[in-house]
């Protein structure tokens, strides 16, 4: 059955039948009077004119001429599919949420994406993937929007719209239509230097999968668990796929986005149909909830770092198998509308200055892509859990709600939403402690440390994966038109690793730059990623 919402009157929808908008044996008009001819317009006459009163003309051509709906700001090309979680009992001790409770199983829908190209651009660009999961527990719905990378551009929601603006087409000619080779892209990593350690995870292997199926996911910021007696610890969640972590080779790239630039999505859909179904391990690296949210030298809060996995290893909590594709892709796979801040009791956010931004930016840019405030409503964004929420009215509402008082208390409709008979969690912010002087922009020190982490990152990698790397690095460069960009990013490059630097020096034919410590090496200006910091950094 499809996600049902009980309206306030205890009345179900979002049934099969109402998720069936077409049914009957013939054609009709959108107010279900039978048609006759489809094919021809009201005229006056064989040769015409066409005439006005002709309502089903009017209705066709009107209908399609507000088919489109915006694409996503960001992750505009997509594929999604339906399945199942099941819990492995390991995290109950940790949540008191029921999806991670053992056997537990509950539905789920997750798209896959990239993150630059636009809705029709190819699936083999090199670029982050997104990996969105909408869990539809019997506790409302949750959702983990994550991505295949580890880490994040930005250490600041402020910034969002900037680096998208910078990954985005350039606006005066509108390319590269879906890849990092131009100028504003690394205008701005080589001048923030916090994207480096994203970017040379994307410049390896990763920024190509070989499939969604062989892709891993990661919620990336810290997230906060709630146990059922008020603990908490925190968390980093992580998808490991049982097929493993593939990719393809760039030349690979290149031939399959010009044969089937569709290849991810067929790959998907075709595996899901022939019975072969993708599964992920889902598990969380756990740490225990101190003041300062540090672990070995490593801030929580900080969306651009790793923990090592050597270091706290990923525990598995539960199981993801996808069994069956989307049956239309508008209806779930572009209206699909995943947010960060769709919380159950039991998972809770932290402080992390990028989360804290997304917390307003997803439900903020549906009101435009979904048109209005009720997407909710539609059948693939509606909870499984009963909702009771007293919004009402607005663009295109569905619901017909009873009662009179949408107010709480009230003498009127009766009943106290409020009780929680016994058993029942409502959903609590965990309270923690800030340390604050309210009017703080600046970030603290400890995110400023932009290179040891990338640094591990290729120091991890096999040759094979290093030359692929520096390859990655000489070709994307090589279609900077800005000679300064190259060279602010190289010397970003000596910071992380000499040889890396010196390699892509040589293949755009310039000078190897002196090995950089600092941002304030490869950053001529103190004031842009360190704003509000005493520059030079101590
Ligand atoms: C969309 C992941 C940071 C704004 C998405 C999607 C994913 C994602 C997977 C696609 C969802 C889908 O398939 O429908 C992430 C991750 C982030 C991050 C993992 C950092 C850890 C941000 C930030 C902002 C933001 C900082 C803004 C302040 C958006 C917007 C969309 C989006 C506006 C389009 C949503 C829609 O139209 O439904 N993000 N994102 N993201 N993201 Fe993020």
């Amino acid at each position: 059955s499809g996600p049902a919402t009980v309206s306030p009157t205890g009345q179900e929808t979002g049934t099969p039948q109402d998720k069936m908008a077409q049914g009957g044996k013939f054609l009709t008009t959108a107010h279900g009077a039978r048609l006759k001819d489809s094919d021809h317009s009201l005229r006056a006459g064989p040769r015409g004119p066409a005439l006005l009163q002709d309502h089903h003309f009017r209705e066709k051509i009107s209908h399609f001429d507000h088919e489109r709906i915006p694409e996503r700001v960001v992750h505009a090309r997509g594929a999604g599919a339906h399945g199942t979680f099941r819990g492995y009992g390991t995290a109950s001790k940790l949540s008191q949420a029921g999806v991670f409770a053992k056997d537990k199983e509950t539905e789920v829908f997750v798209r896959f994406s990239t993150v630059v190209g636009s809705r029709g651009s190819t699936d083999l660009a090199r670029d982050t993937r997104g990996f969105a999961t909408k869990f539809y527990t019997d506790e409302g719905t949750w959702d983990l929007v994550a991505n295949n990378i580890p880490v994040f551009f930005i250490q600041d929601a402020l910034k969002f719209p900037d680096v998208v603006h910078a990954v985005k087409p350039h606006p005066d000619r509108e390319i590269p239509q879906a890849q990092s080779a131009h100028d504003t892209f690394w205008d701005f990593v080589s001048l923030h230097t916090e994207a480096q350690h994203h970017t040379i995870w994307f410049m390896a292997d990763r920024g190509i999968p070989r499939s969604f199926r062989m892709m891993e996911g990661f919620g990336i910021h810290t997230f906060r668990l709630v146990a059922q007696d008020g603990s908490t610890v925190l968390v980093k969640f992580h998808w490991k796929p049982k097929l493993g972590v593939h990719s393809v080779t760039w030349e690979e790239a290149q031939i399959i986005s010009g044969a089937d630039p569709d290849f991810h999505r067929r790959d998907l859909a075709d595996a899901i149909e022939a019975g072969a179904f993708p599964e992920w391990e889902l598990g969380v690296q756990v740490f225990e909830d101190t003041e300062d949210q540090m672990f070995a030298g490593i801030d929580l809060l900080d969306p651009t770092k790793i923990v090592p996995e050597e270091l706290v290893p990923v525990e598995p909590i539960g199981l993801m198998t996808l069994h069956h594709n989307p049956s239309n892709y508008f209806a779930e796979t572009e209206q699909v509308a995943f947010n960060p801040n769709n919380l159950i009791p039991g998972i809770d956010v932290t402080n992390d200055p990028l989360l804290q931004g997304r917390l307003f930016s997803y439900l903020d840019t549906q009101i435009t892509r979904l048109g209005g405030p009720n997407w909710n409503q539609l059948p693939i964004n509606r909870p499984h859990a009963a909702v009771n929420d007293m919004l009402r009215d607005g663009m295109h509402q569905t619901a017909v709600h009873a009662g009179v008082a949408p107010y709480r208390p009230n003498s009127l409709d009766g009943g106290n939403p409020f009780e929680t008979p016994d058993g029942d969690r409502p959903f609590i912010d965990h309270p923690a402690p800030v340390s604050a002087s309210v009017k703080e922009r600046a970030l603290p020190a400890s995110f400023d440390d932009h290179f040891s982490q990338a640094r591990l990152f290729f120091q991890s990698l096999s040759e094979v994966e290093k030359e692929h790397t520096a390859q990655a690095y000489t070709f994307e460069l090589g279609k900077c038109y800005e000679q300064a960009i190259r060279e602010r990013q190289l010397k970003a490059l000596a910071a992380i690793d000499p040889t890396l630097a010196q390699v892509v020096a040589d293949g755009l034919g310039l000078p190897v730059p002196k090995p950089a410590e600092s941002p304030a090496d490869v950053v001529p200006s103190p004031a842009l990623s360190q704003v509000g910091r005493e520059w030079p950094l101590d």
